[in-house]
């Protein structure tokens, strides 16, 4: 058997390695050392040797498209498209998306954030995705950019706690777990969980919906470009949208804060118009 050598490292200082690592978006444990697995012959053929299956091959019989699906596995936006359709309620909705296993962001998350806020209330926000705060408490929104995000809408008389759903906030990202050292969503990653989100709304209902960024967009409206796009209403799933900065980006440029209370205006008019 391998003998290994002690480790010289104590266990608070492996700890904080251990969270820097997760910090930088480590999110799987290979080997202690580095190597090349393209350059391991021996390894890889002792590893096929000891695999129970042997690897689906494609079928010559078969047409080169299923072909192609045999190899690679099942299309993520089908799968993921087939069971949002099948939830009925917002409880079978977190279900199915707790039970997807086809989105790699899940395998480093600690958590899946589903929403937080009364699913009644007209007003339902859609973020990006979980920072570090969001993936330990399980809820969005509840860093930094979620205390000002709090800030704002109490300031048109919205509130997430609100048991009224005339005064009450839903909320909701893109990405139910957080990418890797909060690096953007990638395209790839958005188009598979849009069916969920989709279903999310359509069970939410809500009367109008807020664009918290880039990523938002980018799922709702097929369109980046937040500067360009806040403040002017849009259609997305069927309801009004209204894009607005990110309060990530408000807490680095203060000064665009102003043109956001411009667009909280904005949507506190259109509640009021009924
Ligand atoms: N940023 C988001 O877009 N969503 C969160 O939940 C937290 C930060």
């Amino acid at each position: 058997m391998e003998t290994r050598p002690t480790p010289e490292i104590d266990y608070h200082a492996a700890l904080a390695a251990l969270e820097w690592q997760l910090e930088m978006g480590v999110d799987t444990a290979i080997a202690d050392e580095p190597f090349d697995c393209y350059e391991l012959p021996e390894k890889s053929a002792q590893a096929k040797a000891r695999a129970p299956e042997a690897p689906v091959q494609p079928d010559p019989a078969l047409p080169p498209v299923a072909q192609v699906a045999l190899v690679e596995g099942p299309d993520p936006v089908a799968v993921a498209r087939e069971a949002a359709g099948k939830a009925q309620t917002l409880e079978a909705l977190r279900a199915a998306i707790e039970a997807y296993d086809l989105c790699d962001l899940k395998m480093g998350a600690r958590n899946t954030v589903f929403a937080d806020g009364k699913p009644a209330a007209r007003v339902m926000i859609i973020g990006e995705a979980p920072g570090r705060d969001e993936d330990q408490k399980g809820l969005p929104f509840v860093g930094r950019a979620g205390h000002l995000l709090d800030k704002m809408f109490a300031a048109i008389g919205l509130s997430r706690q609100s048991p009224d759903a005339e005064a009450a906030l839903y909320i909701t990202n893109v990405l139910p777990w957080r990418p890797p050292g909060n690096r953007d969503p990638e395209p790839a990653e958005i188009a598979q969980m849009l069916p969920f989100l989709a279903r999310h709304v359509d069970l939410a209902d809500p009367d109008l919906i807020v664009l918290m960024g880039n990523a938002a967009c980018s799922a709702a409206l097929g369109k980046r470009g937040i500067l360009r796009l806040r403040g002017t209403w849009a259609e997305a799933f069927g309801r009004p949208c209204l894009p607005m900065t990110h309060p990530a980006y408000l807490l680095r440029n203060p000064a665009a804060k102003r043109e956001a209370w411009a667009d909280l205006l904005s949507l506190r008019a259109r509640l009021d118009q009924g």
